[in-house]
Order: C-alpha cells, then structure tokens, then sequence
C-alpha cells in the first residue's frame, strides 16, 4: 500500500518540517488533518504525529479516516531511550511499520494544557539537577532553553521503505 499523502500533527513546527521535507524528497503532499487539502477519506497515507506523553497526536482519528500505511512518531526522546516496539503496540499499529524520529522542544510555542503539563516536569528536572543528577541537568537546559534535533538523515529508514516496490 504505497502512500499517496503524508499526513501530520505538529504543535511547534517539528513534526511539520519533517513532513515537508518528506514532500520535498518523495513529491507527495503534506498536510494537516483539518487543513483545506486533506486526502479524501480511505487514501493511503503516511502519517506523522508529535508525541505527548506517550501518545502519537491525532493517530487515532487518521486510523480511522485513511488508509494509514506506516507512522512515523516525533518525540524528544533519544532514539536509543525511545521503546518503538511498544509504542507500536499501544498505538494499535498491527503490522504497520512505526519510525522514530527525534524532533525538538520549543518551550516558547508550547502552548495551553501542553504547557501545564510540562510544568511538574521542569520543577522536578530542576530539583534533581540542583542535586547533581545530570541526567536531570540535561533535561532541564532542554526544556528551558529548547533545542532542535530535527535532521535529514533520520528520515532515511521512511526514505527507503517508500522506496521498496
Ligand atoms: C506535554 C508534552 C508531552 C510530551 N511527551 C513526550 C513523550 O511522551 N515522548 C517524547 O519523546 N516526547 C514528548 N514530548 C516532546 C514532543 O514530542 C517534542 O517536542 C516534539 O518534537 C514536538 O513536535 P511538534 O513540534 O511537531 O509539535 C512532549 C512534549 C510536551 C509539550
């Protein structure tokens, strides 16, 4: 089932950029779920979605209004923290292939209940870092001053499986 459309959520823009360099490579159309140029209903299509708390936005709905080939899911994660086989599970994908992809955090677009529900997380990151975790160091120079992991060479495992006949 080769996708005719690459469907995607984005809150801060990361999962978008990586949907349209998708477009540029392949010459399918990105967009939106509720944008104007959404696929017509039972299309094949590739869908990305951000994750928040261990949900791919918007995959639910996509599952049951197109004919989704294969996801890709957008996190911060590294990719070596991030369990695809579960979330592959959990989101319901049967033999559907998931890809992981690192995307960002902007903490100046990150918006509403997605906003409050960072905020335990940023205080505890900051108590264990003032502790000397470093992990939670890490963790909290990324959410306070944001940072882009988006790159072309993740795409390359989505790249190479739209290309199998
Ligand atoms: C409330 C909230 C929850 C999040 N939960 C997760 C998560 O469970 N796993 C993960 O890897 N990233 C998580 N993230 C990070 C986002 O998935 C990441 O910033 C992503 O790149 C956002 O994509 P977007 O710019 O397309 O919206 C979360 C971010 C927010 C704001």
């Amino acid at each position: 089932m080769r996708p005719q459309a690459v469907v995607y959520t984005s809150a801060t823009g990361f999962t978008r950029q990586y949907a349209q360099m998708l477009s540029q490579a392949t010459g399918l159309p990105a967009c939106p779920p509720d944008g104007p140029d959404a696929p017509p209903r039972d299309t094949p299509v590739l869908f990305l979605g951000w994750l928040r708390a261990g949900t791919v936005q918007g995959l639910k709905g996509a599952l049951g209004r197109w004919r989704v080939a294969a996801v890709c899911a957008v996190g911060m994660a590294s990719p070596a923290e991030a369990d695809v086989s579960r979330l592959a599970r959990s989101s319901h994908l049967g033999d559907r292939p998931l890809f992981y992809l690192r995307g960002g955090y902007a903490p100046d677009r990150v918006k509403g209940l997605s906003k409050l529900m960072m905020t335990p997380i940023l205080l505890s990151a900051k108590h264990a870092a003032a502790k000397g975790d470093p992990k939670a160091g890490a963790l909290m120079e990324v959410l306070v001053h944001g940072v882009d992991w988006v790159s072309r060479e993740q795409l390359q495992p989505v790249l190479d499986w739209l290309e199998q006949p």
